[in-house]
């Protein structure tokens, strides 16, 4: 049961199981400063501010291991990357008091932290260029085959996870694959928006993709969240440097290059999804995942029914 000391005891587990495929490798770009959470991040990484007592990015790294992925390209900013290394790496003082003090089950969520992971990788984005330019800056570890993007930000709570359900679909189509979901058309200018050619109600195929279009020019509102399953295609256009929307180099621009040559696909993911980039939406993700916990006691329920 590979992720049994992540999650403690009581908590359901995720087993790889068919989705195993050639997705190997998952980029995850972490260099903002999270502006919109100061002062809590001041001195803590975004990614490193806690879903109850993980941190947001363990949740993507335990949802890349649970879908088969074990090697992982962290886009750093200078700020970040020792104490990325520090959660991920061994910590021997506090591992040697747990030991001590026979605290079995906090020591394995102390090791579990890198339960699955064969290698992290460090890059540094010296200047947020946009979401394209933190890939490209990854392109060293991409190996020249398909590799999956994750946004920590996007919090998925899925079973089986959302990047399993995106290589599940990879292994029957192949081609550029991103994880979609429907937003009311006046939010169409906060993300990447597909133009959608056949659509089965779980896949759609589109021709084409545009980066936070206006709602009154946006060709659907079907969305792109931040789960992306990509081939090196990618990089060709990246390489350019070209900048799009916001005046930042995007990678909605060098997957819509690719249209044409290279298959691409929307997945409606069955989960919900929490942008744990806005207060409301880390603060829904928190209850959210609370209420799912079995260590959490009923009283919390209880204590949100007379709060609301
Ligand atoms: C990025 C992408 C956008 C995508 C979104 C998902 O935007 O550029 O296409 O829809 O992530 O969260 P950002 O949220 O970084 O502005």
């Amino acid at each position: 049961m590979p992720l049994e000391g992540i999650y403690g005891r009581n908590e359901p587990m995720t087993l790889v199981t068919s989705a195993t495929s050639a997705i190997k490798t998952a980029v995850l770009p972490v260099a903002g400063i999270g502006t919109r959470f100061l002062p809590a991040t001041k001195a803590i990484p975004k990614e490193m501010l806690p879903i109850v007592d993980r941190p947001l990015i363990q949740y993507a790294i335990d949802e890349a291991v649970a879908a088969g992925i074990s090697n992982f390209v962290f886009v750093v900013g200078s700020h970040n990357r020792s104490l990325l290394e520090a959660h991920f790496g061994s910590s021997p003082v506090l591992e040697k008091i747990l030991k001590t003090r026979g605290k079995s089950q906090e020591l394995e969520l102390v090791t579990g932290t890198s339960k699955g992971i064969t290698s992290i990788n460090f890059v540094t984005q010296d200047e947020p260029l946009g979401l394209g330019h933190a890939v490209w800056c990854a392109r060293d570890f991409i190996n020249d085959g398909p590799f999956a993007v994750m946004l920590p930000d996007d919090l998925v709570q899925a079973e089986p996870g959302c990047m399993w359900q995106m290589v599940d679909a990879f292994n029957k189509y192949g081609g550029n694959i991103v994880a979609v979901e429907d937003v009311p058309r006046d939010q169409t200018n906060k993300y990447g928006i597909l133009d959608v050619d056949e659509d089965d109600g779980r896949i759609a195929s589109a021709r084409g993709l545009v980066e936070k279009p206006n709602p009154e020019d946006a060709p659907s509102t079907l969305s792109v969240i931040g789960r992306y399953i990509l081939g090196p295609e990618v990089l060709e256009h990246l390489e350019r440097g070209e900048k799009g929307a916001g005046n930042e180099i995007q990678l909605t621009d060098a997957i819509a290059t690719t249209i044409g040559r290279v298959d691409f696909r929307g997945l409606r993911f069955t989960g919900q999804r929490f942008d744990c980039g806005s207060k409301a939406g880390f603060v829904a993700a928190n209850v959210a995942y609370a209420l799912a916990r079995s260590d959490i006691p009923d009283d919390f329920k209880v204590l949100l029914k007379s709060l609301v």
